[in-house]
């Protein structure tokens, strides 16, 4: 009797001291974040510059410095999500994390809608230095939706150790230098289970991680200099804080390799031309487009032209996949019926043209679907994925374009000209939201031209 009580005393003893450490915070991430830590816990990325001056020049242009701040964001997060949730309380806590990875301060502090950008927030400081160089692990068994854990204090957590710092402590800390690092951002699960972004996944099961390029090697670059200035030392590769990605046009620019060819070099009125197009993803470490996958438009446009300037646009062959329709483009499709759901829309609302973009170009794309079987640009609102058409890491994909030729085409040389074209944000939802044009005008990521002769 009483061992059997002793024993019950130890197992309960063990159990508060297993809630108490548990309750020191070290341990805590995911949806166990949102109002553990308060914003004074963390430095402000300004009291870092002072040391790091180049670093933190850098990532200050960085999308990580506005995660928060920048204008689509702010749209989809106020006008959108925000609204959703007061609709529709199941997603308050989907809607709230959307902060666990574009303001995290604010998550951790509980202050859940954050103000808005203009009210200058500590949100504001978005994904910040301390928010990476606290995080002291992540959770092996998740790896999406901001499942690291937070340490904040005097420990930064890098990759080299040392204790020149008159203000912080460093440590070595090998976690940083891992594409699951990122993965904690960069993978991300919707409320109804949906992998609504797999960058880390994608690269996991390219060639890349095989040869163990992890993601900083292309978006941190390692370049000679000095990582602090009161440090002074320098190193021949200090970790460039870039995160150059799909908003630097150079960081997109020939990502794809374009070629065309013809099926002959020479064709009369009436015969059946083909072109075939050839895409190698020779630049990405993962899918492309990745990430907000929902939002981005990346398609194929061909034309060719006649010796007289006239220009004919040319129509993608079907190959016969299912769920092929969402990747040609087409004028009457609609989509984004949710909206409504979200927002005051006209009465007669319908939703918006799915596309926006010259009808039967190739468009390489992952629909969303909402649980009606709607397709959405909102990820939070996704139940299922559609026909994934994109291009994986060193993966070619080839297109033919068949073409029989008008009689009207000049005699002559004739171009046939294949544009890899991409959108930050489908255009008719940007134009709908108001967004601003830099999110959807056209950019053209890379080119291929043949020419082949016409004669009668
Ligand atoms: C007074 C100057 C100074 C300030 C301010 C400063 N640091 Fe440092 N930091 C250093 C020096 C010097 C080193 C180099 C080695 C060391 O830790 O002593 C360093 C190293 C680091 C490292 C690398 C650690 C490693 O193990 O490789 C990180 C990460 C870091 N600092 C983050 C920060 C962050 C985040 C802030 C702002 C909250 C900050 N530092 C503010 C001087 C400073
Ligand atoms: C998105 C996460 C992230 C943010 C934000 C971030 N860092 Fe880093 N930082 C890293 C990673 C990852 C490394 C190490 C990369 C590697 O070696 O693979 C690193 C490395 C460093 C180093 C060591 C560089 C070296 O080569 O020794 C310093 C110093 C540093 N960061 C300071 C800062 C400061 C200051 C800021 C804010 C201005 C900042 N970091 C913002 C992720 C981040
Ligand atoms: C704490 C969460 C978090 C971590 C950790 C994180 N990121 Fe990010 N990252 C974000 C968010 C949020 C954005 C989106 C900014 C925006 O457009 O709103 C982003 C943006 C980016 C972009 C720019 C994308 C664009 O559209 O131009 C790149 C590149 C990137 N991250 C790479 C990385 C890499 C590499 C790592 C690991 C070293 C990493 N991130 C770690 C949250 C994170
Ligand atoms: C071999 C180099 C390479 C590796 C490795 C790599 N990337 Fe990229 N990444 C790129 C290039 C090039 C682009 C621009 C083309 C594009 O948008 O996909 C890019 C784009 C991105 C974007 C912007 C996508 C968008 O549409 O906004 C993000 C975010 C990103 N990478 C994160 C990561 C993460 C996280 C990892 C690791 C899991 C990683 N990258 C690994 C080269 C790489
Ligand atoms: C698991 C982390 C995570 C969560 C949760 C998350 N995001 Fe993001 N978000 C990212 C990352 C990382 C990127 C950058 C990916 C890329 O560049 O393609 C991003 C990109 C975006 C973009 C595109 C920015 C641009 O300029 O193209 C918008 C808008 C956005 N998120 C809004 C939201 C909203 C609203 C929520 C909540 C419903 C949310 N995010 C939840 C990580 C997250």
């Amino acid at each position: 009797m009483k061992s059997r009580t002793f024993l019950v005393l130890i197992a309960g003893l063990a159990f508060v001291s297993f809630v108490a450490l548990s309750e020191t915070g070290t341990e805590k991430s995911g949806e166990d974040l949102k109002g553990a830590y308060g914003y004074d816990e963390f430095d402000r990325p300004e009291s870092c510059r002072q040391c790091h001056t180049g670093i933190y020049y850098q990532w200050k242009q960085s999308m990580m410095a506005q995660a928060y701040t920048h204008h689509w964001d702010e749209i989809e997060y106020f006008d959108l999500a925000v609204e959703h949730a007061k609709r529709d309380p199941d997603f308050k806590d989907a809607v709230d994390g959307c902060n666990g990875c574009h303001a995290p301060l604010a998550y951790m502090a509980g202050d859940v809608p954050p103000p808005r950008p203009e009210k200058k927030p500590r949100a504001n400081e978005s994904v910040s230095c301390e928010v990476c160089h606290n995080i002291s692990g992540y959770d092996e068994s998740k790896l999406y939706n901001y499942s690291y854990y937070m340490d904040p204090g005097e420990v930064k957590y890098g990759t080299r150790g040392g204790n020149q710092s008159s203000i912080h402590k460093s440590q070595k800390a090998p976690h940083i230098q891992s594409a699951k690092f990122c993965a904690n951002c960069h993978n991300e699960k919707s409320p109804f289970g949906a992998d609504v972004k797999s960058t880390y996944t994608e690269w996991k099961n390219g060639p890349y991680s095989d040869e163990g390029v992890q993601c900083q090697v292309c978006h941190m670059p390692a370049a000679p200099g000095v990582r602090s200035i009161t440090e002074g030392k320098e190193y021949d590769d200090v970790r460039q804080h870039l995160f150059h990605g799909a908003h630097v046009p150079a960081k997109t620019n020939g990502a794809i390799d374009v070629l065309v060819q013809p099926s002959r070099f020479e064709y009369e009125p009436a015969d059946k031309a083909v072109f075939t197009v050839q895409l190698f993803n020779q630049k990405a470490g993962h899918k492309i487009p990745t990430g907000s996958v929902e939002d981005r438009l990346l398609y194929l446009h061909v034309e060719a032209t006649d010796a007289n300037g006239k220009t004919y646009h040319l129509k993608v062959d079907k190959k016969g996949f299912e769920g092929e329709e969402y990747t040609i483009a087409s004028d009457d499709a609609k989509a984004y019926q949710d909206f409504k759901d979200m927002m005051d829309v006209p009465e007669d609302f319908d939703g918006l043209p799915r596309d926006g973009v010259p009808e039967g170009d190739r468009i390489f794309r992952m629909p969303y679907f909402t649980k009606e079987g709607i397709m959405t640009i909102c990820q939070w609102n996704t139940a299922k994925l559609g026909v994934d058409y994109r291009i994986g890491p060193r993966e070619t994909k080839v297109e033919t374009f068949s073409w029989y030729v008008p009689d009207e085409v000049a005699e002559g040389t004739l171009k046939v000209r294949a544009q890899l074209r991409y959108k930050l944000l489908v255009k008719p939802v940007a134009d709908f939201l108001d967004v601003p044009e830099d999110e959807s005008k056209d950019r053209t990521i890379n080119t291929g031209e043949t020419e082949v002769e016409i004669y009668y």
